[in-house]
Protein backbone atom coordinates (compact mmCIF):
# COMPACT_ATOMS: atom_id res chain seq x y z
CA UNK A 1 0.00 0.00 0.00
CA UNK A 2 2.83 2.48 1.43
CA UNK A 3 4.88 1.74 -2.19
CA UNK A 4 1.87 1.89 -4.47
CA UNK A 5 1.38 5.71 -2.83
CA UNK A 6 4.89 6.56 -3.17
CA UNK A 7 5.27 5.31 -6.96
CA UNK A 8 2.11 7.58 -7.40
CA UNK A 9 3.99 10.42 -5.88
CA UNK A 10 7.04 9.65 -8.15
CA UNK A 11 4.71 9.54 -11.21
CA UNK A 12 3.74 13.08 -10.19
CA UNK A 13 6.91 14.38 -10.10
CA UNK A 14 7.57 14.11 -6.15
CA UNK A 15 10.83 12.60 -6.89
CA UNK A 16 12.28 16.03 -7.47
CA UNK A 17 11.55 17.18 -4.10
CA UNK A 18 13.58 14.45 -2.90
CA UNK A 19 15.96 14.81 -5.43
CA UNK A 20 16.57 18.55 -5.39
CA UNK A 21 18.82 19.64 -2.86
CA UNK A 22 17.32 22.85 -2.50
CA UNK A 23 13.70 22.93 -3.27
CA UNK A 24 12.28 26.58 -3.09
CA UNK A 25 8.98 27.74 -1.96
CA UNK A 26 7.32 27.95 -5.95
CA UNK A 27 8.73 24.25 -6.25
CA UNK A 28 6.98 22.72 -3.40
CA UNK A 29 3.92 24.97 -4.11
CA UNK A 30 3.66 23.35 -7.59
CA UNK A 31 4.28 20.01 -6.17
CA UNK A 32 1.34 20.81 -3.95
CA UNK A 33 -1.27 22.56 -6.67
CA UNK A 34 -0.60 19.53 -8.76
CA UNK A 35 -1.32 16.82 -5.84
CA UNK A 36 -3.83 18.52 -4.84
CA UNK A 37 -5.53 18.95 -8.55
CA UNK A 38 -4.97 15.15 -8.80
CA UNK A 39 -6.88 14.64 -5.73
CA UNK A 40 -9.63 16.75 -6.91
CA UNK A 41 -10.11 15.23 -10.36
CA UNK A 42 -8.62 11.83 -10.20
CA UNK A 43 -12.34 10.21 -9.47
CA UNK A 44 -13.45 12.48 -12.62
CA UNK A 45 -17.62 11.26 -13.73
CA UNK A 46 -17.93 14.25 -15.77
CA UNK A 47 -18.66 12.09 -19.27
CA UNK A 48 -19.54 8.56 -19.74
CA UNK A 49 -15.83 7.02 -20.47
CA UNK A 50 -15.87 6.79 -16.46
CA UNK A 51 -17.66 3.57 -16.86
CA UNK A 52 -15.46 1.85 -18.89
CA UNK A 53 -11.86 3.34 -17.83
CA UNK A 54 -9.66 1.23 -15.73
CA UNK A 55 -7.75 4.35 -14.29
CA UNK A 56 -8.05 7.84 -14.85
CA UNK A 57 -4.41 9.04 -16.44
CA UNK A 58 -3.68 12.12 -15.01
CA UNK A 59 -0.26 12.23 -16.36
CA UNK A 60 3.14 12.36 -14.71
CA UNK A 61 7.04 14.28 -14.39
CA UNK A 62 7.70 17.41 -13.23
CA UNK A 63 5.18 19.75 -11.92
CA UNK A 64 7.87 22.51 -12.87
CA UNK A 65 8.74 20.96 -16.54
CA UNK A 66 10.00 23.50 -18.81
CA UNK A 67 8.28 21.16 -21.37
CA UNK A 68 5.14 19.54 -21.37
CA UNK A 69 4.11 17.02 -24.12
CA UNK A 70 0.37 16.27 -24.79
CA UNK A 71 -1.22 13.21 -26.35
CA UNK A 72 -4.63 12.27 -27.24
CA UNK A 73 -5.79 10.28 -25.05
CA UNK A 74 -4.86 7.11 -22.86
CA UNK A 75 -4.43 3.39 -25.34
CA UNK A 76 -4.93 0.13 -23.52
CA UNK A 77 -1.42 -0.28 -21.49
CA UNK A 78 -1.90 3.61 -20.01
CA UNK A 79 -5.47 2.51 -18.64
CA UNK A 80 -4.26 -0.71 -17.21
CA UNK A 81 -1.44 1.14 -15.87
CA UNK A 82 -3.01 4.53 -15.20
CA UNK A 83 0.75 6.01 -16.83
CA UNK A 84 0.58 8.20 -20.03
CA UNK A 85 2.50 6.59 -22.68
CA UNK A 86 3.70 3.19 -21.31
CA UNK A 87 2.83 1.22 -24.40
CA UNK A 88 4.68 0.75 -27.66
CA UNK A 89 4.29 4.44 -28.89
CA UNK A 90 5.48 5.08 -25.29
CA UNK A 91 8.51 3.74 -25.61
CA UNK A 92 9.18 5.57 -29.12
CA UNK A 93 8.14 8.95 -26.84
CA UNK A 94 11.19 8.08 -24.10
CA UNK A 95 13.38 7.49 -26.95
CA UNK A 96 12.35 10.34 -28.56
CA UNK A 97 12.60 12.75 -25.59
CA UNK A 98 16.40 10.94 -25.28
CA UNK A 99 17.06 11.80 -28.69
CA UNK A 100 17.00 15.37 -27.79
CA UNK A 101 18.36 14.77 -24.30
CA UNK A 102 15.33 15.36 -22.16
CA UNK A 103 14.36 12.79 -19.80
CA UNK A 104 10.75 11.47 -18.82
CA UNK A 105 11.00 12.58 -15.63
CA UNK A 106 12.44 16.06 -16.27
CA UNK A 107 9.54 16.79 -18.80
CA UNK A 108 5.36 15.94 -17.84
CA UNK A 109 3.99 13.98 -19.89
CA UNK A 110 -0.09 13.97 -20.17
CA UNK A 111 -3.34 13.63 -22.31
CA UNK A 112 -6.31 15.89 -23.65
CA UNK A 113 -8.07 13.28 -22.54
CA UNK A 114 -7.56 11.20 -18.75
CA UNK A 115 -9.75 8.25 -20.07
CA UNK A 116 -9.59 5.95 -22.40
CA UNK A 117 -12.29 5.71 -25.74
CA UNK A 118 -13.38 2.24 -25.82
CA UNK A 119 -11.15 0.89 -28.27
CA UNK A 120 -8.91 3.49 -28.79
CA UNK A 121 -11.52 5.46 -31.02
CA UNK A 122 -10.98 9.17 -31.52
CA UNK A 123 -12.07 11.91 -28.32
CA UNK A 124 -15.55 13.03 -28.95
CA UNK A 125 -16.28 16.79 -29.35
CA UNK A 126 -17.83 16.76 -26.06
CA UNK A 127 -15.88 14.61 -23.77
CA UNK A 128 -12.81 16.79 -25.36
CA UNK A 129 -14.99 19.78 -24.19
CA UNK A 130 -15.54 17.94 -20.87
CA UNK A 131 -12.04 16.78 -20.10
CA UNK A 132 -10.09 19.97 -20.88
CA UNK A 133 -10.46 22.02 -18.06
CA UNK A 134 -8.40 19.43 -16.28
CA UNK A 135 -5.45 19.87 -18.91
CA UNK A 136 -5.83 23.76 -18.34
CA UNK A 137 -5.62 23.54 -14.90
CA UNK A 138 -2.51 21.22 -15.33
CA UNK A 139 -1.29 23.88 -17.55
CA UNK A 140 -1.84 26.71 -15.23
CA UNK A 141 0.08 24.63 -12.39
CA UNK A 142 3.04 23.91 -14.52
CA UNK A 143 3.52 26.77 -16.30
CA UNK A 144 5.52 25.35 -19.00
CA UNK A 145 7.65 27.14 -21.37
CA UNK A 146 6.90 24.99 -24.24
CA UNK A 147 4.28 22.31 -25.46
CA UNK A 148 4.63 19.80 -28.24
CA UNK A 149 1.30 18.25 -29.13
CA UNK A 150 1.53 14.66 -30.38
CA UNK A 151 -0.52 13.73 -33.09
CA UNK A 152 -3.10 15.47 -35.02
CA UNK A 153 -6.11 15.18 -32.39
CA UNK A 154 -3.64 17.06 -29.91
CA UNK A 155 -2.63 19.91 -31.79
CA UNK A 156 -6.03 20.53 -33.31
CA UNK A 157 -7.85 20.29 -30.32
CA UNK A 158 -4.86 22.77 -28.30
CA UNK A 159 -4.97 25.10 -31.42
CA UNK A 160 -8.53 25.25 -32.23
CA UNK A 161 -8.30 24.27 -35.78
CA UNK A 162 -9.26 21.61 -39.03
CA UNK A 163 -5.63 22.46 -40.30
CA UNK A 164 -3.77 19.34 -41.52
CA UNK A 165 -1.65 18.37 -38.94
CA UNK A 166 1.20 18.28 -41.75
CA UNK A 167 0.98 22.28 -42.21
CA UNK A 168 0.92 22.62 -38.42
CA UNK A 169 3.82 20.78 -37.96
CA UNK A 170 7.70 22.52 -38.28
CA UNK A 171 6.82 26.04 -36.58
CA UNK A 172 6.14 27.64 -33.71
CA UNK A 173 2.42 28.36 -32.57
CA UNK A 174 1.10 30.23 -29.61
CA UNK A 175 -1.16 28.77 -26.88
CA UNK A 176 -2.40 30.53 -24.66
CA UNK A 177 0.86 32.79 -24.41
CA UNK A 178 3.08 29.41 -24.41
CA UNK A 179 5.25 28.00 -27.34
CA UNK A 180 3.41 25.36 -29.06
CA UNK A 181 5.43 23.06 -31.11
CA UNK A 182 3.00 20.24 -33.32
CA UNK A 183 4.80 16.94 -34.85
CA UNK A 184 3.61 13.11 -35.25
CA UNK A 185 1.91 11.27 -32.78
CA UNK A 186 4.61 8.37 -32.16
CA UNK A 187 1.83 5.83 -33.26
CA UNK A 188 1.68 7.27 -36.54
CA UNK A 189 5.53 7.14 -36.70
CA UNK A 190 5.74 2.98 -35.97
CA UNK A 191 2.81 2.60 -38.21
CA UNK A 192 4.43 4.91 -41.26
CA UNK A 193 8.03 4.89 -40.58
CA UNK A 194 8.54 7.32 -43.42
CA UNK A 195 7.47 9.92 -41.29
CA UNK A 196 10.65 9.77 -38.34
CA UNK A 197 12.82 12.72 -40.55
CA UNK A 198 9.81 15.03 -40.23
CA UNK A 199 9.78 14.29 -36.49
CA UNK A 200 13.41 14.35 -35.82
CA UNK A 201 13.26 18.32 -37.18
CA UNK A 202 10.31 19.30 -34.76
CA UNK A 203 12.21 17.86 -32.05
CA UNK A 204 15.21 19.80 -33.29
CA UNK A 205 12.98 22.91 -33.29
CA UNK A 206 11.86 22.00 -30.02
CA UNK A 207 15.42 21.67 -28.11
CA UNK A 208 16.60 24.79 -30.18
CA UNK A 209 13.74 26.82 -28.88
CA UNK A 210 14.15 25.05 -25.38
CA UNK A 211 17.65 26.51 -25.54
CA UNK A 212 17.30 29.63 -26.68
CA UNK A 213 14.62 29.99 -24.16
CA UNK A 214 16.95 28.65 -21.34
CA UNK A 215 19.83 31.35 -22.16
CA UNK A 216 17.69 34.09 -22.43
CA UNK A 217 16.04 33.27 -18.53
CA UNK A 218 20.23 33.13 -17.93
CA UNK A 219 21.78 35.97 -19.67
N1 LIG B 1 -1.35 7.54 -27.04
C1 LIG B 1 -1.64 8.73 -26.50
O1 LIG B 1 -2.04 9.67 -27.18
N2 LIG B 1 -1.49 8.87 -25.17
C2 LIG B 1 -1.03 7.90 -24.39
O2 LIG B 1 -0.89 8.13 -23.18
C3 LIG B 1 -0.71 6.68 -24.99
C4 LIG B 1 -0.88 6.51 -26.31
Amino acid sequence: MARRYFRQQVRLGFDHVFASSAPGPLLLSNQKRIQELYRQIKDCVKCSLHKTRNHFVFGEGNPEAQIMFIGEAPGRDEDLKGRPFVGRAGQLLTRMLAAIHFSREEVFIGNILKCRPPQNRDPLPEEIQLCEPHLHAQLAIIRPWLICALGRIAAQTLLKTSTPLSRLRGQLHDYQGVKLIATYHPAALLRNPQLKRGAWEDLQLLRREHDRILSEQTS
